[in-house]
């Protein structure tokens, strides 16, 4: 059994850590979650892969308090989430961290005191502590020679790697990345996907990670879900992943089959949409 198999097996016979039960979502008239369930377990990494406006971004933000579902229950470590509560609130703060979509970076503050506010909302450290701590988030992410900088003054990718930075400082015991690799370049991307694995085997954290980079999210996690026409159409290991025969799994696994397809269409005088239209027509008549 090789080490990657070892860790799937122990995090799967591991307790669940976040529990999301028949959630919804919509906006106006369109729903965006129509009964989304899943479970991540204690200690797993845990991969959402879906198209361009399926809802993944969505879903972490209900997660994260900041969209509110229409009906569900989301559970932390066994406690339904109630952010009613400042108390409840704090506590799930601080055992979490997120890296949002857009980054969500402060522009007035500088880069190490972006990176540092988790630790002054959630701690009672010393400015000194919380700064060295900072600074040491900042060099894992090679980003310490730029710790006075601004974001403006910051590359796409740097950016995107000091809300990784800031995501993981206060070493939480799940964290939520939505794309964290977009707009990077290739050898950084995979940095990223291995700093994941590290940490999960180093501090046995737990990650729920929205991608659309598919060799690297099955290389790492240990369950992958798609989430496609507003609920989870697929769950399971990545090798079920790789043999599974769903449409929409096959058509995300062989993405350049889809794109040579499209391009054909192209060639005989069709159209493609930049989005999914396309692919979803396709899909439909499948499913
Ligand atoms: N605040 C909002 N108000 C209205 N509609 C919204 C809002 N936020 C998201 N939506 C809609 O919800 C749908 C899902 O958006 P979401 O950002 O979750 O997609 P996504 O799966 O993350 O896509 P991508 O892969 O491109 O990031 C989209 O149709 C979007 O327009
Ligand atoms: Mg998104």
């Amino acid at each position: 059994m090789n080490p990657l198999e070892k860790q799937n097996q122990s995090a799967a016979s591991d307790a669940a850590l976040l529990e999301v039960r028949n959630l919804d979502k919509r906006f106006g008239a369109h729903q965006i979650l129509a009964g989304v369930s899943f479970t991540v377990r204690r200690g797993s990494i845990f991969a959402v892969l879906g198209p361009s406006g399926a809802g993944k971004s969505v879903l972490l933000k209900c997660i994260a308090n900041i969209e509110t579902p229409d009906a569900g229950t989301i559970l932390f470590d066994g406690t339904p989430l109630d952010f009613r509560h400042r108390v409840s609130r704090l506590a799930f703060r601080r055992r979490c961290g997120f890296l949002f979509q857009g980054n969500a970076l402060f522009d007035s503050l500088t880069a190490l005191q972006n990176t540092a506010l988790p630790l002054e909302q959630t701690t009672s450290l010393s400015r000194r502590e919380i700064n060295r701590r900072a600074m040491e988030a900042l060099e894992q992410l090679e980003l310490h020679e730029h710790a006075g900088q601004y974001p403006a003054m910051l590359s796409g990718g740097m950016q995107k790697r000091l809300a990784l930075a800031r995501a993981i400082v206060t070493q939480p015991e799940m964290v939520f990345f939505d794309e964290p690799t977009a707009g990077l370049d290739p050898l950084r991307r995979n940095a990223v996907f291995g700093m994941i694995a590290k940490y999960q085997a180093l501090f046995g954290f737990t990650a729920l990670i929205v991608t659309h980079d598919i060799d690297e999210a099955l290389a790492v996690s240990n369950t992958v879900a798609m989430l496609y026409h507003r609920e989870i159409c697929f769950c399971g290991t990545p090798a079920e992943f790789g043999a599974s025969r769903h449409p929409v799994v096959d058509s995300f696994r062989d993405s350049a089959r889809t794109l040579r397809k499209s391009v054909a269409l192209l060639r005989q005088g069709g159209d493609i949409s930049m989005e999914n239209e396309a692919v979803d027509e396709d899909l439909k008549e499948q499913l």
